[in-house]
């Protein structure tokens, strides 16, 4: 039994590999699209164009929410360019987005469903899961848990201590951080161990598939402008890492900790504070690790983060996946 997920995001190029991992290995009950890389309009648009790309048109696209909770919408172009989707030449989509907002899918579908039987994938900021959460705060007990891509244990990248998705919204990652809901934080400092290389590029080009093929043009693109905003060799699979932490959950290692989110510093807002105390075991050697033996010293967890990724096996998963689309 593939395990059911909403996965809501911002294609984006890291998301739209995120959707091809998704829509082969779990159970997507549908996509909820969100402001973020791009304007909402685009990144629904990409979503179609994804799974039109993968011969998956039966998977709904439900369109969010187009602003953050608070303030006006901050777009990474820089990263994604004008469409959101820079780099592949897709043909605009036949399938539409559905006409029930993306909130009242997530909340209509947790509320129809097992309770505990559907796990929500985020990797775009959070305002369509929060507001669902505001809206329908019995949702809370019926979810399994909540993968984020977003924050970090270490550092930021849109500021030096915020993360995009959560520098965009917040106070919706306070939210859900402290919805009671178990998430998973799949965060920079994880998603940076999983930087595609130009050798690893290649073999995708090598694939002889449409969809390989749009994946190599997407991750072309998304590499390039890496290239030239960070100065590093290779692209961060950001979202792809959050989705593949569901898949198989061996792939990566996090620890438990409790986590929130800053919303009023000026030089922090949108920081996840991360309280690892308890995991500082004396010794370098162990650090990080859990270590049962340490009495607690922080909060009490409320989120498991993410620390170390398997990336060859990461990545042995997204090439076996690109090579059985079509
Ligand atoms: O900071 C990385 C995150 O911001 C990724 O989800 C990327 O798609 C952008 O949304
Ligand atoms: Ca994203």
């Amino acid at each position: 039994m593939k395990r059911k997920i909403i996965l809501d995001c911002d294609p984006g190029h890291d998301d739209a590999i995120a959707i091809m991992l998704a829509a082969q290995h779990l159970d997507v009950l549908g996509i909820s699209t969100v402001g973020g890389n791009c304007s909402l309009e685009n990144v629904t648009i990409n979503a179609l164009k994804i799974l039109e790309l993968i011969g998956r048109p039966d998977i709904p696209v439900y369109p969010g929410h187009s602003r953050p909770t608070v303030g006006e919408l901050v777009t990474a172009p820089q990263f994604h360019g004008k469409s959101g989707l820079d780099g592949p030449d897709l043909p605009a989509p036949k399938i539409k987005p559905r006409e029930k907002h993306g909130v009242d899918f997530i909340t209509d579908t947790l509320r129809s469903a097992a309770a505990g039987g559907i796990t929500l994938a985020a990797t775009g900021p959070l305002t369509n899961i929060a507001a669902a959460l505001n809206r329908a705060p019995d949702i809370a007990g019926r979810i399994r848990e909540i993968c984020v891509m977003g924050g970090s244990v270490t550092f930021g990248n849109w500021t030096p201590q915020a993360e995009f998705n959560i520098f965009v919204d917040p106070e919706a990652a306070y939210r859900v951080f402290n919805s009671g809901v178990p998430v998973k934080m799949c965060g920079l400092n994880l998603t940076r161990q999983c930087v595609i290389t130009e050798a690893e590029l290649n073999l995708i080009r090598k694939i002889p598939t449409r969809t390989a093929r749009a994946a190599a043009d997407m991750l072309g693109f998304y590499v390039e402008a890496e290239r030239k905003n960070l100065g590093i060799p290779g692209g961060d699979l950001h979202d792809p890492c959050a989705v593949a932490w569901l898949i198989d959950p061996s792939l990566i290692t996090g620890a438990a900790m409790h986590i929130t989110v800053e919303l009023k510093g000026e030089f922090t807002r949108g920081m996840t504070v991360c309280d690892y105390r308890h995991l500082h075991a004396g010794d370098p050697e162990r650090d990080l690790c859990h270590n049962p033996a340490i009495s607690f010293r922080g909060k009490e967890p409320n989120a498991e983060a993410g620390l170390r990724l398997n990336r060859d096996g990461f990545m042995k998963l997204l090439l076996d996946t690109l090579a059985r689309y079509p």
